[in-house]
């Protein structure tokens, strides 16, 4: 035994005691519970940096670790909620690593696609958030394209929306440039040249926690068997957002993809081919999510927080308490200072908003912006679309343009879903 991280070793595995046993089988296959720790003594003893790691950065951790899935859809403001996790010294942040998996998929052969059916595709999900819960980067690679050689790839997603991947021990430049608050998307890959694998996973395990976005999986009984997997501690915070705001988001953001719903917009007519599927499916998930979780089912128990944008858009302080509160970890000195310098605390309505690389180019993109953006025809539309995903949520129906843009007549009801005890 080289490490001298033994002690640390027996404690977690005493600590699993009877579901060490209980999955020793799965262990085999899928290398253990203590997979982090095992990895210092198998696979990498004989590297140099990986034993110093073990020897001397391997701190107790404040708590036993944390496995956070930011739960979303696309432009429901997860990039903002993200960052308030990424700010943690102690979260192993990634920004939507799914998006490898699906590119590899999509991009294989017509064959192979044929064959390819949605539980296939949400079993590669599951099977790659496992393994970046335990830190193995190395698995990234079995999807990243072009595929990384020697375990050096340039073509990691979205790099600079991780602090971790953006400063040591995987990048020795970055540690200045990656806690300022304004990088955009090309910084990092610039400043800390190919992403060295090995060194990332390094650094997830130096760091407590591990805190992963995703607006790839549908629903979150697609999530099950990862809540219950006992080498993990999932802590599942499923962000919703008014279906109508997603939209609008959206048309800006995706304006090609979108050209047939701008027309409308534009002009009050619905164009005959317009695709109202995606929103439809959009709202359908959120609600069949949001029911699974209210209903509280005991693979869910303690794991399952709901969080409405809006919520957190009007309060971030208080939110963004609740959310760490939720994972267990403490709020520290840096995520609130990044809520004070991000958020104008002192604005009344998110009109303030002042978050620079907000998903939308529109840097004052609020959370009610929508409201002056999207003609009342297709606001009316999407409501009969998503009525039900309205109602449960608690965004009121509009049932005129001047109360659409009446923006002192609040649209989100005061609501909270949590948590009563489970
Ligand atoms: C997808 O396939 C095309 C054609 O084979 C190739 O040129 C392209 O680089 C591939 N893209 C990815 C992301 O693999
Ligand atoms: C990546 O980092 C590991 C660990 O420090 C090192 O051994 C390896 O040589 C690096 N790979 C490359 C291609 O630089
Ligand atoms: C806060 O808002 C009030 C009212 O809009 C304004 O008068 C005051 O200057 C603001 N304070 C700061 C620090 O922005
Ligand atoms: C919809 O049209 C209005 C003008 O009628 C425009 O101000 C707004 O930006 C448009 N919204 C979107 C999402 O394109
Ligand atoms: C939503 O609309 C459908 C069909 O119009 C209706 O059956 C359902 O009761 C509505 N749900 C709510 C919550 O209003
Ligand atoms: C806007 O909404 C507020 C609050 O509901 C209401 O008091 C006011 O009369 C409305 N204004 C207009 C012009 O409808």
């Amino acid at each position: 035994m080289e490490c001298s991280w033994k002690t640390v070793l027996l404690l977690v595995c005493a600590s699993l005691g009877v579901q060490y046993t209980a999955i020793r089988t799965l262990r085999d296959s899928l290398s253990g519970p203590c997979q982090g720790v095992y990895r210092c003594q198998t696979r990498h003893h004989r590297d140099s940096r990986w034993r110093a790691l073990c020897d001397d950065s391997w701190m107790p951790i404040e708590s036993p670790r944390k496995h956070i899935l930011l739960f979303a859809t696309t432009r429901s403001g997860s990039s903002f909620t993200g960052q308030l996790l990424n700010q943690h010294p102690g979260i192993f942040y990634v920004f939507e690593p799914l998006y490898h998996v699906q590119q590899a998929f999509t991009n294989s052969s017509s064959r192979l696609r044929r064959t390819l059916d949605r539980r296939a595709l949400l079993g590669a999900y599951r099977d790659l958030l496992l393994n970046l819960y335990t830190c193995d980067l190395h698995f990234m690679e079995n999807y990243i394209r072009p595929e990384p050689q020697d375990h050096v790839t340039s073509s990691f997603f979205r790099r600079s929306s991780s602090h971790a991947l953006c400063s040591p021990p995987v990048c020795l430049e970055g540690g200045d440039a990656a806690a300022s608050e304004s990088p955009d998307e090309t910084w990092c890959p610039k400043k800390c040249g190919a992403l060295n694998l090995t060194l990332a996973s390094m650094s997830c395990l130096s760091r407590g926690h591990v805190a992963i976005k995703t607006v790839r999986v549908p629903e979150v009984g697609d999530l099950r068997t990862l809540t219950e997997d006992p080498r993990l501690d999932l802590k599942i915070i499923h962000l919703v957002r008014d279906p109508r705001a997603i939209l609008a988001s959206r048309i800006m953001a995706f304006s090609d993809q979108f050209r047939a719903w701008k027309i409308w917009n534009a002009t009050g007519r619905q164009p005959r081919y317009v695709d109202l599927s995606q929103i439809t499916s959009t709202c359908k998930d959120m609600v069949a999510s949001a029911e699974t979780g209210l209903q509280r089912p005991a693979w869910l128990r303690g794991r399952y927080l709901l969080v409405r944008y809006e919520d957190l858009a009007f309060n971030p302080k208080d939110k963004a308490t609740e959310i760490y509160r939720f994972v267990g970890l403490e709020m520290e000195d840096r995520v609130q200072m990044w809520i004070a310098k991000n958020t104008n605390s002192n604005a009344s309505s998110p009109s303030e908003w002042n978050y620079r690389y907000s998903t939308t180019r529109d840097s004052r993109a609020t959370a009610e912006s929508w409201r002056l953006r999207l003609g009342f025809d297709i606001v009316r539309t999407v409501q009969n679309l998503c009525n039900d995903t309205l109602a449960l949520l608690g965004y009121k129906q509009v049932h005129s343009a001047a109360e659409l843009r009446n923006l002192s007549h609040s649209l989100v009801e005061h609501r909270t879903f949590q948590p009563v005890p489970w």
